[in-house]
């Protein structure tokens, strides 16, 4: 009599404990499922980013975000570009082979235009914020500076391309997002499958 009794407890004890199991599951189950849908904000964060060049003035530069990430134009004057030849023997990698940047920006400009330059503003050596030294010859860099971006962290250098010097701790030039002209004062950041230069 007793046995019976107890293999009946027994049955609801297991019962109750996998009802419990299941239920657990559901509610552990249900976050982690909501976690994988992106958001509109996070879907909205990774879109591309259309940027208004037509007012920035020749040695001038915009700063937006993209991705989390800033993202620089730079506009640059005929001289800014003449700047970049004297530059090159300097460059650890002046032909940008072991940088990143879509094969439309693999070139001297780093640009698709080489009037614009568009980058990230992130040190390749560890991600600080470069800063704009555009200035030939800046005393507050040395005295035969061409002109380009210093990293005040550690003192990596790149030019008016953003690409690297020789000597200072950043391994590559600063990378090129992909990037296409919407119109010839409009860019888009962040695609380039519409590209048309
Ligand atoms: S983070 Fe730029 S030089 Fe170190």
């Amino acid at each position: 009599m007793s046995e019976e009794v107890d293999q009946g407890r027994r049955r609801l004890l297991t019962a109750a404990t996998s009802l419990t199991g299941a239920v657990g599951v559901v509610f552990v189950a249900t976050p982690f499922l909501a976690s994988w849908k992106p958001s509109a904000r996070a879907k909205a964060l990774g879109a591309p980013i259309e940027i208004d060049v037509s007012k920035l003035e020749p040695g001038s530069m915009l700063k937006v975000e993209w991705r989390g990430k800033p993202v620089w134009v730079l506009r640059r004057t005929p001289e800014m570009l003449k700047q970049l030849e004297k530059a090159t023997p300097f460059l650890l990698d002046p032909a940008s082979d072991g940088s990143v940047q879509p094969a439309y920006a693999k070139n001297d400009a780093r640009a698709l235009k080489p009037e614009y330059l568009v980058v990230l503003g992130v040190c390749t050596h560890l991600g600080c914020a470069p800063m704009p030294k555009f200035e030939a010859a800046d005393v507050t860099v040395s005295a035969d500076w061409p002109g380009g971006f210093y990293c005040p962290c550690h003192g990596s250098k790149f030019d008016l391309s953003g690409r690297v010097f020789k000597g200072v701790p950043a391994p590559a030039n600063l990378a090129v997002p992909p990037y296409t002209f919407v119109t010839d004062g409009r860019i888009l950041v962040g695609s380039d499958s519409t590209q048309s230069a």
